[in-house]
């Protein structure tokens, strides 16, 4: 658990790392390249650990130097796949299409549903249904199996974000061209589509969500990528900044491009935010926070991933503000954690919430994290109580937040995390 003991004001400038939601794509995609890459910027977080484990029974090696990862999937073999490890960790997804490439079958547990809400994959799978590969349900798994057929297809990807990247890895070899309608455009799907290319495909983006992929004959290893910084990472971090800071913090590697829409409701709500080139933001205190509305969206809208950070803000805001959460329909549970510390919600639906402020967090509240995102929102709320936080099951922030608590410590935040 992390105990937040006592508010201090925050200041100093702080280094994005590596997405998290591009770094586990592309690691399987990594797989595809099926020789040696060299990944920079590879954020050292739970999710890419856990996931860099269960590669090891898929005959990968590699090894840290920092944050560049040297990856190795010469000799790939998928007869040590443990099913229980899979079951960990939603993004063994992504060794669906690479390994159906190369072994032409596979038996997947299905990624329930998680505390966000129901996390379907008939996206994925219909997709890979149209390029000839057949599935069997199983009560806890799916088992594909089969061979890609050479024709030209068009495939829906619904916008999902990891349906879009697994259809992608599951084409660029495919013989014929693959029109994927209703793509996912999320900056983390972008870096994945770098770094296909990078390795040979041939990839085209159209301006509506349609993304063509052209058949190339092989892919080549031996190249260096780097893994783009995270910006939902970024956003959590300009919360903090309005927030908790003296004056202002610095954002380094913010992604201003990719939070055009985020950024607009910050300063739409009374935050000041000040680009000082090279990509980096300087984020001030906001002392008078106005009540705003914000519905989540695919991008370039409203990011699902931070809508709770952003609703701690909106505790600290006049008047009435409006949280609509498009995607998934538990993602609100956070709020009640927020009621626990005296926020002031009225839930109108799974969906849809209204948070009244302005209200001063109670401290001395042990408050838990739902999910990741959720999790870095309850610090922040820890961050503005005026006495001690608790936040449990922290293990969430963990799979995405690079060394949270010790870059909160060196902004001089007072928190530490207590072994549970
Ligand atoms: C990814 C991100 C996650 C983010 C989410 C939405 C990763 C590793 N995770 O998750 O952080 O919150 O995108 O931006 O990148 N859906 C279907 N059928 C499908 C797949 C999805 O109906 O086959 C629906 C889901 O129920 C949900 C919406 O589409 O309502 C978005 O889901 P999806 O984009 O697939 O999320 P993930 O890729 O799991």
């Amino acid at each position: 658990m992390f105990k937040i003991n006592w508010w201090k004001p925050l200041s100093g400038s702080v280094k994005i790392s590596g997405s998290k939601n591009a770094a586990l794509p592309i690691l399987g995609a990594a797989l595809l390249v099926n020789g040696k890459v060299t990944l920079h910027g590879m954020p050292k977080i739970g999710d890419v650990m856990t996931f860099l484990e269960i590669m090891k029974d898929v005959w990968v090696q590699y090894t840290f130097e920092w944050n560049t990862l040297h990856f190795d999937a010469s000799d790939l073999k998928k007869d040590n796949l443990d099913i229980e490890k899979l079951k960990k960790i939603r993004a063994s997804i992504f060794l669906l299409a690479p390994l159906l490439h190369f072994f032409g079958s596979i038996s997947m547990p299905l990624p329930g549903g998680c505390v966000i809400g129901k996390r379907p994959v008939d996206d994925h799978i219909n997709g890979l249904k149209r390029i000839g590969y057949s599935a069997t349900m199983k009560e806890e798994s799916i088992e594909l199996d089969g061979s890609v057929e050479a024709w030209d297809r068009t495939i829906n990807a619904g916008f999902s974000v990891s349906g879009t990247e697994n259809l992608l890895v599951a084409n660029v070899l495919r013989k014929g061209t693959t029109t994927i309608e209703l793509a996912a455009i999320e900056p983390h799907v972008m870096n994945l589509i770098d770094f296909l290319r990078a390795a040979g495909a041939n990839i085209k983006i159209r301006y509506n969500h349609t993304i063509i992929v052209e058949w190339v004959d092989s892919l080549s290893d031996g190249f260096e990528f780097t893994v783009v910084p995270d910006y939902i990472q970024s956003g959590t971090y300009m919360v903090i900044a309005a927030l908790a800071s003296e004056e202002y913090l610095d954002i380094e590697n913010a992604r201003i491009e990719d939070l055009y829409v985020y950024i607009e409701k910050l300063k739409e709500a009374g935050v000041k935010v000040e680009d000082l080139w090279n990509d980096t933001l300087r984020v001030f205190k906001a002392n008078e926070l106005n009540a705003v509305k914000v519905q989540t969206n695919v991008f370039p809208g409203f990011p699902t991933d931070l809508q709770s950070p952003f609703g701690v803000l909106m505790t600290q805001a006049e008047w009435t503000n409006k949280l609509h959460e498009v995607m998934f329909e538990n993602r609100l549970n956070f709020l009640f954690e927020l009621e626990k510390m005296r926020a002031n919600v009225a839930m109108l639906n799974p969906h849809e919430a209204l948070i009244f402020g302005k209200k001063q967090l109670k401290w001395g509240v042990t408050v838990t994290s739902w999910d990741l995102r959720a999790g870095a929102a309850m610090v922040i709320a820890g961050l503005i109580a005026e006495g001690a936080t608790t936040v449990t099951n922290v293990e969430y922030i963990h799979r995405g937040y690079e060394d949270f608590v010790e870059t909160l410590k060196s902004l001089g935040a007072d928190i530490e995390e207590i072994t549970e």
